[in-house]
């Protein structure tokens, strides 16, 4: 199924199997320098492994850590790798190159799951991964200009070729749009003076000299806690430059539907307004739907699609946070889809 074709841009594999950096470590960089360590890469596995043999849509390829992982668990599955980030998608390409026969890789929005799965000639899939938000090579690398660390452009983009970048949230958004994404994407607690002291400043061309001004927005005592002081700013408009959350139900809703019975969807998300979409969305597919009033049954008629594999949120263990900082934030959620009534 290597390259199938796609509306939304179908990848052609690299035809020679280079062999891709793998060991049992969760060192994971590749030949072309991407380097991603997967989040909760053993729970991942464990919940996705066992899934009905059939197609398993990696949703958030990125570097195809958790992808690869999989495909050597379980043999009877095959990848349709999903990226909006072309960067990822040629990395994960080389990664998976010694799999090409059971991968196929798109360059598309998750949203589109459902059409490249219907695409690709395929009814239904027997799993689904969302491993939410940005990979480290698009934290890291400046000219992505996602960081508050390294200086580049304010562009934040994970699709470079289409969309609103940084500057122009940072630079044309009013004071209120700007108070209520860092309230909403980022639980900025500072959010007013932030917003104040960016309209103040701007225009903006750098990721520095927006940190910088962000920094000294941040009360004192506020600056020496919690991390950079930029760290909620730059993840607010990052997500409103992705606009991730808006597409996120709605993916996540066509994976459910797509399921095989006993197949699986998981989800990590990074911060809280995605974790509440996934747990909200789960439970109402679990037939768990909050009543009117607390005091009043819950409607007639909720049907449950999925059982919840486990009630609350997975979190890293403490050695996975010690070894790698970025995971600290996960919360790891899966559901499986039940058997048809006979
Ligand atoms: C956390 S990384 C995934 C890392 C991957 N699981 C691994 O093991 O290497 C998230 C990836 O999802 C991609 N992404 C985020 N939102 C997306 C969306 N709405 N549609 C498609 N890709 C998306 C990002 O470009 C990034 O490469």
């Amino acid at each position: 199924m290597t390259g199938a074709g796609s509306r939304t841009g179908a990848i052609t594999m690299p035809s020679t199997g280079s062999s891709p950096n793998k060991d049992d470590s969760d060192s994971d960089t590749d030949e072309i320098g991407f380097a991603h360590v997967p989040v909760m890469k053993r729970e991942v596995i464990e919940v996705l492994s066992q899934v009905p043999p059939g197609v398993v849509v990696d949703a958030t390829l990125g570097g195809a850590g958790h992808s690869e992982a999989l495909l050597d668990a379980n043999p009877e599955i095959v990848i349709v790798g999903l990226d909006r980030d072309e960067m990822a998608l040629a990395a994960a390409g080389k990664r998976l190159a010694n799999h090409s026969h059971r991968v196929s890789l798109h360059h598309c929005r998750f949203d589109s799951l459902g059409e490249v799965v219907r695409s690709l000639g395929h009814e239904e899939i027997s799993g689904c991964l969302f491993d939410l938000g940005v990979s480290s090579p698009q934290l890291d690398r400046a000219d992505r200009g996602f960081s508050f660390r390294n200086d580049g452009p304010l562009d934040m983009r994970m699709d470079r070729s289409q969309g609103p970048t940084a500057a122009d949230v940072v630079n044309g958004y009013d004071e209120p749009s700007i108070v209520d994404i860092l309230r909403r994407h980022g639980d900025e607690p500072h959010a007013r003076r932030i917003a104040r002291a960016i309209v103040a400043a701007r225009p903006f061309s750098s990721t520095a000299e927006l940190a910088e001004v962000v920094r000294d927005a941040v009360p004192a005592p506020a600056r020496r806690r919690g991390g950079h002081p930029a760290r909620r700013t730059f993840q607010a408009i990052r997500i409103e430059v992705n606009d991730e959350l808006s597409i996120l139900a709605d993916a996540i809703g066509q994976a459910i539907d797509l399921l095989c019975p006993e197949g699986r969807c998981a989800v990590l998300a990074y911060h809280s307004g995605e974790d509440r979409i996934v747990k909200r969305l789960f439970r109402r597919a679990a037939g768990e739907v909050a009543p009117p009033r607390p005091d009043l049954p819950p409607p007639p008629g909720t049907v449950a699609e999925v059982e919840l594999l486990w009630r609350g949120a997975r979190k890293p263990s403490a050695a996975e946070i010690e070894r790698n900082p970025r995971a600290e934030a996960a919360r790891f959620r899966a559901v499986s889809k039940l058997r048809r009534a006979a």
